[in-house]
């Protein structure tokens, strides 16, 4: 193959984004206020069957709104999950708390439920699951878990919009849930996030922080500090428009799995996520390389490259970064985080990914793990 090189993600805009962006831009209303928002919440809260979903400007910034309005602040300990994306434990860290970061199954890639146990302490007041790559996570038994000892549940659904445990959408379990609207995210805005909760109390702290504090009776009267962390108009129109296709997006990455699986399927070495049957919204297919390690993994991407095929590691335990070395951040050790960061590869998964490029990928794929593999 001798085109351009097979992306990794990119964004696929099949129905209203630019005529509701221009219309957004035609009414004049560009930043934090317009219709655009009013009607992408509660279209949002709608889809997942939630009373409300409060809009943010990232994924990032949504998880630091959903802990602060929840009063997590120094002197608490947060369980998250050791592999994830940084801003998921990030997040508990402006709020000046520490992140324990908790080993994930070595079947489904998430924060498993035994580690939660494991983690717990009289200084815990709320768990993050991460739905990783939009695999669900085990929230019936993790939301067992936070009720018997009175932990507030994130769900970070940054990666798995639309995702399903059983006939549940993921975001439907936690106490607050937070989204993503990233470039590369099952929908996007650009940048953008999004809070959703059951909860009226937590959702109207939500709307005062993101809106700098104000009051909402009086104007440019503020009783604390608060952030601006609202979405644009603009941002929330290519939101709705998203939100319209959405389960159109996911039918189509549903396929772009069922052929991965079944062009890869040849190699036993080559293991995906195991979803107990749920839906996993595929926001990357990411593959164990079993045996390999971060040298021999990184070969294998490198030598993809020299195919045209861009692809990516999995996330690195984030305990491994310099800020993070402090075992009182991992004091397990979390020996199943290390062992799929090391093994772990996505490959390219975007809607309109073409059949054929998909058969060369798994070929590509196959060779290089049998060159490369001891
Ligand atoms: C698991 C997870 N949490 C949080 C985020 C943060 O979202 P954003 O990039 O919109 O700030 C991401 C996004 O990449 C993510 O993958």
């Amino acid at each position: 193959m001798n085109e351009q090189k097979i992306q990794i993600a990119k964004p696929s805009f099949l129905g209203n984004e630019k005529k509701y962006v221009l219309d957004a831009l035609e009414s004049g209303w560009i930043s934090s206020i317009g219709p655009y928002i009013d009607r992408f919440e509660r279209e949002f809260a709608a889809y997942h069957g939630v009373k409300h979903a409060i809009a943010t400007h990232n994924g990032t910034i949504a998880l630091h709104l959903a802990l602060s309005a929840s009063g997590i602040q120094a002197g608490h300990e947060v369980i998250v999950p050791d592999l994830t994306f940084i801003a998921t434990s990030n997040a508990v860290r402006y709020c000046n708390a520490v992140p324990i970061l908790t080993d994930v199954d070595p079947d489904d890639w998430n924060i498993s439920p035994e580690s939660i146990m494991h983690a717990i302490k009289p200084e815990t007041k709320a768990i993050i699951p991460v739905h990783l790559y939009g695999n669900p996570a085990r929230m019936t038994e993790i939301m067992e878990i936070a009720g018997k000892h009175n932990l507030l549940v994130i769900e970070d659904c940054a990666e798995a919009t639309g995702a399903l445990l059983g006939s549940r959408k993921v975001g439907t379990f936690g106490h607050i849930s937070c989204f993503s609207f990233f470039g590369n995210k099952i929908m996007t805005t650009g940048e953008g996030g999004m809070c959703v909760t059951n909860d009226d109390e937590l959702a109207e702290k939500m709307r005062i922080l993101r809106d700098h504090g104000m009051n909402r009776k009086k104007k440019y009267w503020y009783d604390q500090l608060g952030f601006n962390y609202r979405m644009t108009n603009m941002q929330a129109a290519v939101g709705l428009a998203q939100l319209e296709q959405l389960d159109t997006l996911l039918s189509s990455r549903d396929e772009i799995l069922r052929r991965y699986k079944e062009k890869l399927s040849s190699c036993k070495g080559i293991v995906f996520q195991q979803t107990h049957g749920n839906r996993n919204v595929n926001w990357l297919v990411t593959v164990r390389l079993k045996g390999m390690n971060f040298e021999t993994r990184d070969v294998v991407i490198s030598e993809l490259s020299r195919h045209n095929i861009d692809s990516r590691p999995v996330f690195y335990p984030i305990h491994f970064m310099s800020f993070y070395k402090d075992p009182v951040f991992s004091p397990a050790g979390n020996p199943n985080s290390i062992s799929i960061a090391s093994e772990g590869i996505s490959l390219p998964t975007y809607v309109g990914l073409e059949e054929e490029k998909i058969d060369y990928i798994a070929h590509c794929l196959i060779k290089a793990y049998e060159k490369y593999s001891t």
